[in-house]
């Protein structure tokens, strides 16, 4: 037999015994009806099968540690939330890189809103891993307006990224007209755009007034506050002097007595020659420039002193300043952030406007962030069944993304139910290290380490003030 050379010659032996076979299968299917060919799956067990046509698969629920199931499959790991967004550090468990950004997972629809919740004791992280996100985002195209920054630790930030700082404080030189129209964005027409303006000059001096009485106003207040606004708004720049000397002169109109509007007027005169005298009781010293990457109102000189009601009162006014860029859909993605948001929150003016921009958060394309020490200050603005109360609680509600740092041991189990947290989340967040968080979203949590740049650890730091 001649010795088969190579793969490159067949014998002559194989090349006949493979045209027979050929012919021999021709012969077979003209005999046999034409059959359908055996698919793969056919060999395949019924899950197997179930995995590749996308069906659900047919196996019994499984549950088993982290340490068994490493072992019995090895080599998967959580996949992330996919590439597209800022990337904020590592994933702990599958040492990957977590990336997020709220615009893109809402309109993948992993969160049903772009609002973040940031909780932790203090020094745990929660300021680093909101100025980290923020920061990286600007590269993005993203911007950030910080309206309450009592400990005045975002101004370097701001400054660091080309953004402006606007300082308020008793005695400071710049004084905002929290009552400015603001810039009118591109096709609102005349008639719309004076509703917009009187309403919010409406909202906001109905919140400055509720706030400081400690009470809703009563049907002749609000009516007497309307008229007030509808006169003051035929002046050119209209100011809270203004509103304040309108309240107090007599014969309003609509049946209201001067006595109606007395309390009103004193509640608002706080802001002229109260303890917040010199800051919102004149035109505007500085303007607000929208297209800065970031800008940040610096109120540590009202907050140090541990005064809440006036940094309330100055986050209303510096809030409704800013909502005149803020509501423009065309402005771009932005970040607002609440820092420090537990010393504003006891106030349920406040809250209810604070809850009313953020349900209108996605049509204006921002992502609210809100900082607070416990989930428990939260309930600490009103008793069980306050309106308050639910306020709070719908802002968490209205919160997707729940970023939980290190919570005290007498907090955990409240941190627990309000979110869901498993057993196994709540004794992660009892331990966590500094910059290292639990992100929960809806129906998916990652245990992730902020990395910062050594340049981001000198400019995040808040140990050099202690
Ligand atoms: N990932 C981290 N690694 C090391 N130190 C960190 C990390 N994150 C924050 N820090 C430091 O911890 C301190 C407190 O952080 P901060 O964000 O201000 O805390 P919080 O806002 O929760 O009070 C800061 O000085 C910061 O530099
Ligand atoms: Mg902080």
């Amino acid at each position: 037999m001649k010795a088969n050379t190579g793969w490159f010659e067949p014998t002559e032996t194989d090349r006949r015994t493979r045209r027979a076979n050929r012919r021999a299968s021709r012969v077979a299917s003209r005999r046999t009806a034409p059959a359908k060919p055996l698919s793969d799956d056919e060999h395949l067990p019924a899950e197997i099968v179930g995995l590749r046509r996308g069906l659900p698969l047919l196996v019994d629920n499984h549950r088993a540690t982290t340490r068994i199931l490493r072992i019995a499959y090895p080599f998967l790991a959580e996949g992330g939330l996919g590439a597209n967004g800022t990337y904020i550090g590592n994933d702990v468990f599958s040492g990957g890189s977590f990336v997020y950004d709220p615009w893109e997972l809402y309109q993948s629809r992993v969160i049903t809103n772009p609002n973040l919740l940031l909780a932790g004791v203090i020094g745990s992280g929660k300021s680093s891993t909101a100025k980290a996100l923020i920061t990286r985002s600007i590269a993005l195209g993203h911007r950030a307006y910080v309206p309450c920054d009592p400990k005045g630790e975002w101004t370097a930030v701001a400054e660091s990224v080309g953004g402006s700082v606007i300082k308020l404080g008793p005695g400071l030189s710049t004084r905002l007209n929290p009552l400015d129209a603001g810039s009118r964005p591109s096709g609102v027409g005349d008639d719309d755009w004076d509703r917009i303006v009187r309403s919010r000059r409406r909202a906001l001096l109905g919140t400055l007034a509720e706030s400081t009485l400690g009470r809703p106003l009563s049907a002749v207040e609000h009516t007497a506050l309307d008229l007030a606004v509808d006169r003051v708004s035929r002046i050119p720049v209209p100011t809270i002097p203004d509103v304040v000397e309108v309240l107090f002169s007599p014969g309003l109109g609509d049946g209201t007595s001067e006595a109606d509007s007395r309390e009103l007027a004193h509640a608002i005169r706080r802001l002229v020659h109260g303890d917040l005298a010199g800051m919102f009781d004149g035109p505007s010293t500085t303007r607000f420039d929208p297209s800065l990457p970031m800008v940040s109102l610096d109120s540590s000189w009202i907050g140090a002193g541990g005064n809440d009601q006036a940094l309330r009162l100055t986050l209303a006014c510096a809030s409704s300043w800013l909502e005149a860029a803020v509501t423009d859909p065309a402005g771009g993605k932005r970040f607002i952030v609440y820092d420090e948001g537990w010393r504003v929150m006891r106030d349920p003016a406040l809250l209810r406007r604070m809850q009313e921009q953020w349900k209108l958060s996605r049509a204006w394309g921002v992502s609210n962030i809100l900082i607070v020490h416990r989930l428990s200050d939260l309930a600490a603005v009103g008793d069980l069944g306050s309106e308050a109360r639910a306020l709070a609680e719908g802002l968490l509600a209205d919160c997707s993304t729940r970023i939980m740092l290190r919570q005290e041991p007498d907090q955990l189990a409240r941190t627990a139910t309000l979110l869901g947290l498993t057993d196994v989340e709540v004794s992660t967040i009892a331990k966590l290290p500094k910059g290292r968080a639990l992100w929960r979203l809806p129906g998916r949590s990652f245990v992730v380490q902020l990395v910062r740049h050594a340049r981001e650890a000198r400019l995040f730091d808040t140990d050099g003030r202690m």
